[in-house]
This record gives C-alpha cells, structure tokens and sequence, in this order.
C-alpha cells in the first residue's frame, strides 16, 4: 500500500512572531472585506470627527479609488502620525469599553485599510497648518505639509492589490457599487444632520441634504430622501420608552411591504446595525399582518445608555449583545404594535384597515408574542 501523498509542508519548529506588517493585513480582513467597508469605516471616522457635511466618491465600484472629504475637526502632525498605527485611537478617553460614546473605538481602521491599500491623509484642523500622510501596503511615508481645508481627506487607491485572494471575491463595478450606496443610506438615516454626497462615475451625485432641526418631521424627511417619496405616507411615527430604552422612528404600515428586509433600518445610539434580534422583533411584531415573504419597511433610533449594550462583537461594529435582550425585543414589539394601532384609528384606506383590523384582532395589547 503506498502512503498517502504528503498535503502540507512539515509543521516548522519554533514559535516566531510576525511581521508587524503581515499582522496589519491579516487584522485588515475582518475589517475591510471590501469598497463597501472601507467606505463605512471612513465615513464613520468623519461623523465621530464632529462633520456636517461628508462627501464620497467612487470609481470602480471603489477598487479604482476611495475618496472621503469632511469638514470635521481635523488632525495635526502627531495626531495623523499615530492614526495610522495599529490599536492608535482618540476615542476612548478613560479606556473604558462600557462606555463607548462614538462609531469607532478599536483603533484599526485606518491602519487595516493601508495594510491592503495605497491610503493618503490630509488634514486640517481649525488652527493648524495641512498636513498629509501615505501609507502604501502598510509601509509608512513621512509627515509632510501639504495644502488643505479644514476637515479630512482621504483617498484610497489599489484596494486589494497586495491581497490579490481579496480582490477575486469582489464582484461587479456595478455590485460594489450599490454596496457602497447601501452603506451611505444607512448612515444617512442614522444621522440627519449631517449633509451626505455620493459621487460614482455614472449618473449625478446621490446627495442627502443635512436637516438642521433634530427631531421626528426631520428623520421623516430624510427617510423620505433615503427610503423614497413614498414612504412617509405610509409610515407613522414610533415613539416609546421603557426601563432605559427610548424607541423612535417611523415604521411602514402593513400594506406598504417589500421583498427585501434591506429597507429594515435600526439605529443603535447613532450606529446603523444588522441585528438578529433586532430583525426578530420586527418579523415578531408584523407577523399578524403581513405574509412571512414580505419585509415591512422601516427606520428606528434606539437610544440607550452604552452599558446596557455591547458593540465590541465582531470587527464591523454591526453586530450588538443587549444585556437584556427580552426587554428591547419586547419594547420593539409593543412601540410598532402601538403606533399601528393609533394608526388604525385615523386610517380611511380600506386595504390598510383591513390590515389593521386583523392586528388589533390579533395580538390585543402587544408585548412580545409567545
Ligand atoms: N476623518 C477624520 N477626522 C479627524 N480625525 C480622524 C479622522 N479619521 C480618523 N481620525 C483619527 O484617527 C484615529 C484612528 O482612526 P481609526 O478609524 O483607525 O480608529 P478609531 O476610529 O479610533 O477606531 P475604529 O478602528 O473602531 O474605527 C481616530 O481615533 C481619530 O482620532
Ligand atoms: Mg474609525
């Protein structure tokens, strides 16, 4: 019988440590999967920067070019040449993870997206002079003067070039693309005030303009702009706190459905999120009203003090750990139940009365279905 053919090298002996380089793109996997990634983590950067206003422009569906310019606070020289470095952040003050006030807080976005990239920074803040950075396959340039406004500008080029697997599991310009409209959108229903634009070779720029005035006529004018014309009359409004939650946002009415879920927006303390449970209360909450293919539309901010919820997950910052996740289940489910109900009573289309009927025969006073 012949042995089996041999599939790996020999185990090697030592134990040695890897290239700080090789470290930063392995790290970058997790954080930048692809265009639409970095996009987030970039544009997350100039919301956490204090931005009005954040511009985005891509090429090639993001493979070709990134480029992010906001007019938030900007950095100096020392600030931008430590941003580059791994586990380098301003945004935990006292170092403590239960307290985390803003989108990132990890310290490796930057330096994973120029461990896979060619990244340039430039930067001002109000008082400093412009100064810019490159960082090319995780290889650092010097700090060097450069002219700018005030604010941040970033651009990424080469995306993947220096991890060509990466780069095979892209898919279309066209795919990219609308991965990296999906992200924005989903920012831009997380923060209102803040004017968005995104630029892509064809077509004119998406732009969502700020609404200044916090508050529910604002969101629905911007969920309007993301979620489309359609849907504020069709939406009412949620609002509802309970034992340190406070629920707010406009959720669609039964019979304005979808094939999709991606028009299912949830708002964790400012941090658009995709979240099982969250979905789950959704689904729990229409069940009685809509058929189990059909996704309700919708859009909801839930503000909470941070310890009661844990971000630090997965490396995206998508995903989320409530500390009590039957009560948040149970406030989404009675907050749209209750808000379809109002809804019920001031209703004169006949398709959605009926729709509202069968609710209000169905669940009674809401909370969460066994
Ligand atoms: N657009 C920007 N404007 C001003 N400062 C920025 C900007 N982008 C990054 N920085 C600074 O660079 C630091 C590093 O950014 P980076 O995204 O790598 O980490 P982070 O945002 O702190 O955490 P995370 O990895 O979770 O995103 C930030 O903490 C911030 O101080
Ligand atoms: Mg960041």
């Amino acid at each position: 019988m012949s042995a089996a053919p041999e599939l790996r090298d020999p185990p090697p002996a030592h134990v040695r440590r890897l290239d700080p380089i090789l470290v930063d793109r392995i790290a970058a996997g997790e954080v930048v999967e692809r265009p639409a990634s970095a996009v987030k983590e970039l544009v997350e950067n100039a919301i956490d920067a204090g931005a009005r206003s954040i511009e985005v422009a891509i090429e090639g569906g993001g493979r070709r070019l990134i480029r992010v310019i906001d007019d938030g606070i900007g950095m100096g020289a020392d600030d931008l040449a430590l941003a580059v470095e791994r586990h380098a952040t301003s945004k935990l003050p006292d170092g403590d993870l239960t307290r985390i006030g803003s989108l990132g807080f990890r310290g490796e976005a930057l330096p994973s997206i120029g461990a896979v990239s060619r990244l340039t920074i430039t930067s001002r803040t109000a008082d400093g002079e412009g100064v810019s950075l490159t960082l090319d396959s995780g290889v650092r340039g010097p700090v060097r003067p450069a002219p700018a406004s005030r604010g941040t500008r970033i651009e990424v080029t080469e995306l993947f070039a220096a991890t060509p697997a990466r780069l095979k599991f892209l898919k279309t310009d066209r795919a990219e693309t609308a991965a990296v409209s999906e992200i924005l959108r989903r920012l831009a229903v997380a923060q209102p005030q803040i004017r968005f634009t995104l630029r892509t070779e064809s077509g004119s720029p998406t732009v969502f303009p700020a609404e200044s005035e916090p508050g529910p006529a604002a969101l629905l004018r911007r969920l309007g702009a993301v979620l489309g014309p359609d849907f504020p009359g069709n939406a009412v409004p949620v609002d509802m706190a309970r034992e340190g939650f406070a629920l707010a946002g406009h959720v669609g009415l039964p019979t304005f459905h979808r094939g999709a879920a991606s028009h299912i927006h949830f708002v964790v303390n400012g941090r658009p999120v995709r979240d099982r449970l969250l979905l789950g209360a959704v689904r729990g909450a229409y069940a009685d009203t809509m058929s189990s293919d059909r996704h309700p539309v919708l859009a909801l901010h839930l503000i909470c003090d941070p310890a009661l919820v844990d971000v630090n997950v997965h490396p995206a910052k998508t995903e989320l750990r409530f500390r009590e996740p039957g009560l948040v289940r149970a406030l989404i489910v009675s907050a749209i139940h209750e808000a379809l109900r109002r809804a019920g009573a001031r209703s004169s289309s006949t398709g959605t009365q009926a729709a509202l009927d069968a609710l209000r025969a169905g669940t009674g006073t809401g909370g969460a279905p066994p």
